[in-house]
């Protein structure tokens, strides 16, 4: 058990998705304060932490590591940053909340989760699908024996679009490190007990195929065979015109689970035209409520002194080494045995 009753948290990170996490920090969770941000960038975190009632701004992380009114951190900057700024964090006693993915080989992992268990903080990754209600609702059907032993599963990532990103500016394999990284997670989670044994993966550049000889992937699809004899879907697209789409659908022996809804609410109107509903857009985060939830669950854990119950470093592990094998199933155009990942 803390001696604290509120959890000093400082955000690294001041970009897209960090702000929002600092808003919820600082206004969503009641037991959570915003104490400090950093971002090397100019003026990005001073301006989140005015805008937010914040004191400090620091352009340099490390100043966080010598601040004792530092109990955590929240960790939102680009991806290749999120291992050493976890283990140093860890390394100075302060828990820690990881964006996905928590690192992009398995011996970074293995350092982050090492440097935590060392220092005895808790170390909380953000695959938020996790919170969202359906999917938590989804997995206990499935704990509680409804759909009997799931026999297919599938799990989908379509970024909203117009994709306007700027090609050579997404880091190679970024569509399995960072969004099918999500579905990984999602389909271990929701097939509980089982492992991946190999998977199968084939992608290309539907949206920007302009952007192909360089190395662009932006369409993806991937099979993954679990030792329970599962086998599993995942697929993404950048741009999909009608809005951000995230679904998943258990299948089993006993019935089947589906979850996602491409709809911000069930509303749907119907006139003149037909009938429509309004979507998640670019500018309308998904999920906003499960973003929320983790941090909550973090917060909590860590003032009550019990272990979260949300995904840490050894599923953030997990979920890399199928992005791993799907790297290599591209390069050697072959299903890819995770034990050979794994053991390098
Ligand atoms: N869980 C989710 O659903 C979800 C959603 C969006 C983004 N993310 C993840 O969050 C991370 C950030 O994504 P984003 O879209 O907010 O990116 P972003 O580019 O909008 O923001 C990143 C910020 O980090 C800052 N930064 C760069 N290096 C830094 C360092 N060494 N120390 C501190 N700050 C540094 C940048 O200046 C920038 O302000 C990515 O890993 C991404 O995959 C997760």
């Amino acid at each position: 058990m803390s001696t604290h009753k509120t959890l000093n948290i400082a955000l690294i990170g001041a970009g897209r998705i960090g702000s929002f996490h600092a808003e919820s920090i600082a206004r969503r969770i009641p037991n959570a304060k915003l104490i400090a941000v950093a971002d090397p960038a100019p003026g990005a975190a001073r301006r989140l932490a005015d805008r937010l009632g914040c004191e400090t701004a620091h352009t340099d992380p490390a100043a966080l590591w010598r601040d004792p009114d530092v109990h955590a951190v929240l960790i939102a900057t680009p991806a290749r940053f999120h291992t050493p700024l976890a283990e140093a964090a860890a390394e100075a006693g302060k828990h820690v909340f990881c964006e996905k993915p928590m690192a992009l080989t398995l011996a970074e992992a293995d350092r982050v989760i090492a440097a935590a268990r060392a220092n005895g903080v808790q170390l909380q990754v953000g695959f938020n699908r996790r919170w969202d209600r359906a999917f938590a609702d989804g997995r206990a059907a499935i704990d509680a024996g409804r759909i009997g032993t799931p026999q297919l599963l599938r799990s989908l990532t379509r970024d909203p679009g117009p994709w306007g990103g700027d090609p050579a500016k997404v880091p190679l394999w970024t569509i399995f490190y960072e969004t099918l990284i999500h579905d990984f997670d999602t389909l271990l989670w929701l097939n509980p007990g089982a492992r991946p044994v190999e998977v199968t993966a084939i992608a290309d550049a539907l949206v920007r195929p302009d952007a192909k000889a360089a190395g662009h992937i932006d369409t993806a699809v991937v099979t993954i065979r679990f030792d329970n004899g599962a086998i599993a879907v995942a697929e993404a697209n950048f741009s999909a015109l009608y809005g951000y789409d995230i679904r998943g659908e258990v299948f089993g022996s006993a019935g089947m689970v589906t979850m996602g809804d491409v709809r911000t609410s069930s509303l749907r109107v119907f006139d003149a035209q037909g009938v429509s509903a309004s979507t998640f857009r670019m500018d309308t985060l998904h999920f906003p409520d499960a973003y929320t939830a983790q941090i909550q669950h973090f917060t909590d854990s860590v003032l009550q002194g019990r272990p979260h119950a949300g995904p840490g470093g050894a599923d953030a592990r997990a979920a890399l080494a199928v992005a791993l094998g799907c790297i290599a199933s591209i390069q050697q155009n072959r299903a890819v045995r995770l034990s050979d990942v794994t053991q390098g």
